[in-house]
C-alpha cells in the first residue's frame, strides 16, 4: 500500500494535529504525515510536529497583507515541495481564495467544532450554548468555496449539559474531533468517498447502531 502523503495546516495549538499523527504511526493507516504548515510561527504545534519528526514550514500571512493570492502561492510551493497529495485544515483559521479551494478541491478537509450546517463560523460552542441546543458536536467536511459549506465526511456528537458553559464544550467537543478526524482521513485517504449530487458516501460503512436521544428517555 502506497500511503497518501498529507500536509496539516493548522494556525495554533495543534491537537488535531497530534491526533492525524498519532493515527498515521499505525502501519495500516493509509496515509503518512509528511509536513506540518502554519500560517503563525509562533503556533505551538510546530514545536511538537518538530517533536515527532514531521517536517515544518511557516508561511506568515502577516508577511502578504491583503495579497491573498501570494500567500497562497506560497503555500502552494510548499505543498508542491514535499509532494503533497491530501490537505487537511486543523484549526487553520485563515480563509482560502476560490482559486486554491478549487485547486484542492476533493483533496482538501477540514474539522469544524459544530454539527454543521449549524454554527459555521466562529464560537460554535457560545453560539450552541445560546440557542439552547440540546445535541452539539463536530463536523470533517471538504473544503469548498462557501466556508464550512462542503460535503460532509463524519460527524460525531454528544449531549449538552445544562451546566455546560463554552469551556467544558470546547473540552468534549474536542475529545470527539480527535476520532473523527483521523479516521475522516483514512476514509478519504483509502479512496472510499465519492460525492454525489454535493454529497459524500461512504464505501464499505456499516450504518452506526442505536439513537443518541437527549435528554435520555
Ligand atoms: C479545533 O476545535 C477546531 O475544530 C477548530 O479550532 C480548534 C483547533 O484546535 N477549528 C475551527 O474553528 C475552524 N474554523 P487544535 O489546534 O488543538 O486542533
Amino acid at each position: 500500500m502506497t500511503k497518501k502523503r498529507v500536509a496539516v495546516l493548522i494556525s495554533g495549538r495543534g491537537s488535531n494535529m497530534a491526533a492525524l499523527i498519532g493515527a498515521a504511526k499505525e502501519e495500516a493507516y493509509p496515509a503518512q504525515i509528511v509536513l506540518v504548515l502554519s500560517n503563525r510561527p509562533a503556533a505551538a504545534g510546530l514545536a511538537s510536529a518538530r517533536a515527532a519528526g514531521i517536517a515544518t514550514a511557516v508561511v506568515d500571512h502577516t508577511a502578504y497583507g491583503k495579497a491573498r493570492e501570494r500567500f497562497e502561492q506560497a503555500m502552494q510551493a510548499e505543498l508542491e515541495t514535499h509532494r503533497i497529495e491530501l490537505v487537511c485544515l486543523a484549526g487553520f483559521m485563515r480563509l482560502l481564495t476560490p482559486s486554491f479551494v478549487r485547486r484542492w478541491q476533493g483533496r482538501m478537509i477540514n474539522i469544524h467544532p459544530a454539527l454543521l450546517p449549524a454554527f459555521k463560523g466562529l464560537h460554535t460552542h457560545q453560539r450552541a450554548l445560546a440557542a439552547g441546543v440540546r445535541i452539539h458536536g463536530a463536523s470533517v467536511h471538504f473544503v469548498v468555496e462557501e466556508t464550512d459549506g462542503g460535503p460532509i465526511i463524519a460527524q460525531g456528537v454528544l449531549a449538552v449539559r445544562d451546566d455546560d458553559t463554552a469551556a467544558s464544550l470546547a473540552d468534549r467537543v474536542l475529545a470527539i474531533e480527535h476520532k473523527i478526524y483521523p479516521a475522516a482521513l483514512a476514509l478519504l485517504a483509502s479512496g472510499r468517498l465519492t460525492i454525489v449530487d454535493g454529497r459524500c458516501r461512504i464505501a464499505g460503512t456499516q450504518d452506526a447502531p442505536g439513537h443518541l436521544i437527549a435528554p435520555p428517555i
